[in-house]
């Protein structure tokens, strides 16, 4: 037992090889331990040789095991240590891609910037609304056509899904005494969807009410806008339109920005505005004040107070500012589009 133990100790290649050999030499079932436990069954003139003899062949095996798992720990410290060597002037991983705002937030934050510069507060309200703030307090008649349930996503019979931001201009109201200065941003929908309408869009509504105010004050506020996000060269013109909760009523278009007065340099006429030279960016208007009537505070009383207001779709900003063609790219969410953006 003693040669062959010490022999197959020498060779073990691993720490676990090891652990085997001492079970198998030392541990309970072995042989020699067996022996060591039966020596008292002995003959008394056999006892003290074997049990002296069996007791330094285990001491000897014990020891020969210890100094054997110390060089081998050691040895595979060593061979662990190379493997997991780092090597840190190795260069990194490649750049991983970095994620970027989508173009509507992009243009959202834009929008809103330019006119938090200006002095307007920015508020947000319900995408489910009432047909009272949606239609009902903005003046429509009882058969206005965009009531319709084929125009208009209703939750329940006087609950919709906002078809606009304008709502916000009642609940703004009831919200602040004037002066008021507020854009309010957000998501709208419709029953609409091609290539320039998508059902769920974005609008930034903005309104304004003070003393003294003219629709020289809303072209002014529109001109400052339209050059921030289309370039110093910019005008606005204002042409008569209608909505029901504004009188007068105006589409706001602004300069093309892709051609001289419609015209491209090689003679074409700009495939953008269409020869046209102005683009419409959105409608506006003084507020009607059929509207003022219901607001739940004496203090919009139309006799003292005037105010503006407009509306402007943030696909259609974004669209015109970077050229893009169908609107429902902005939804398919396809790297290819979106990486082109920031
Ligand atoms: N709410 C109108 C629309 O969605 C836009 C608008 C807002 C017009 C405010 C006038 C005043 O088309």
């Amino acid at each position: 037992i003693h040669e062959e133990g010490l022999a197959a100790i020498d060779a073990a290649a691993t720490t676990d090889a090891l652990e085997e050999l001492r079970v198998r030499y030392l541990g309970r079932k072995a042989e020699l331990p067996n022996l060591l436990r039966g020596v008292g069954e002995l003959p008394a003139d056999q006892r003290g040789v074997v049990g002296k003899r069996a007791n330094e062949v285990r001491r000897g095996l014990e020891e020969r095991l210890d100094a054997a798992r110390e060089r081998l720990d050691a040895a595979e410290l060593d061979v662990r240590l190379v493997a997991d060597r780092v090597d840190v002037t190795l260069p990194g991983d490649p750049a991983q891609p970095v994620g970027r705002l989508h173009l509507i937030t992009q243009t959202w934050r834009e929008i809103e910037d330019v006119f938090v510069g200006l002095g307007f507060t920015v508020m947000e309200g319900p995408e489910v609304e009432t047909v009272h703030y949606n239609f009902d307090a903005l003046n429509h008649s009882p058969t206005h056509p965009a009531r319709a349930p084929t125009d208009t996503f209703y939750v329940a019979d006087d609950v919709v899904l906002r078809t606009h931001t304008s709502p916000m201009q009642v609940r703004a109201m009831e919200a602040h005494p004037p002066p008021l200065y507020v854009v309010i941003p957000g998501r709208v929908y419709r029953r609409d969807s091609d290539a320039t309408h998508t059902p769920q869009f974005h609008q930034v509504e903005g309104l304004a009410v003070d003393s003294d105010i003219t629709l020289a004050d809303l072209k002014g506020t529109l001109l400052e806008f339209s050059r921030a996000i289309f370039g110093d060269e910019r005008d606005v013109r204002l042409r008569g339109h209608f909505f029901p909760f504004t009188e007068p009523s105006v589409e706001v278009d602004v300069s093309c920005f892709n051609c001289t007065e419609g015209w491209m340099k090689d003679g074409s006429r700009c495939p953008l505005c269409r020869g046209e030279g102005w683009i419409e960016i959105l409608g506006a208007g003084e507020v009607d004040p059929n509207v003022y009537s219901y607001v739940d505070d004496d203090r919009y009383d139309p006799e003292q107070v005037q105010g503006f207001a407009w509306g402007m779709g943030i696909e259609r900003i974004a669209f015109l500012k970077h050229g893009v063609a169908d609107l429902r790219l902005f939804y398919e969410n396809d790297l290819r589009f979106l990486e082109q953006f920031g």
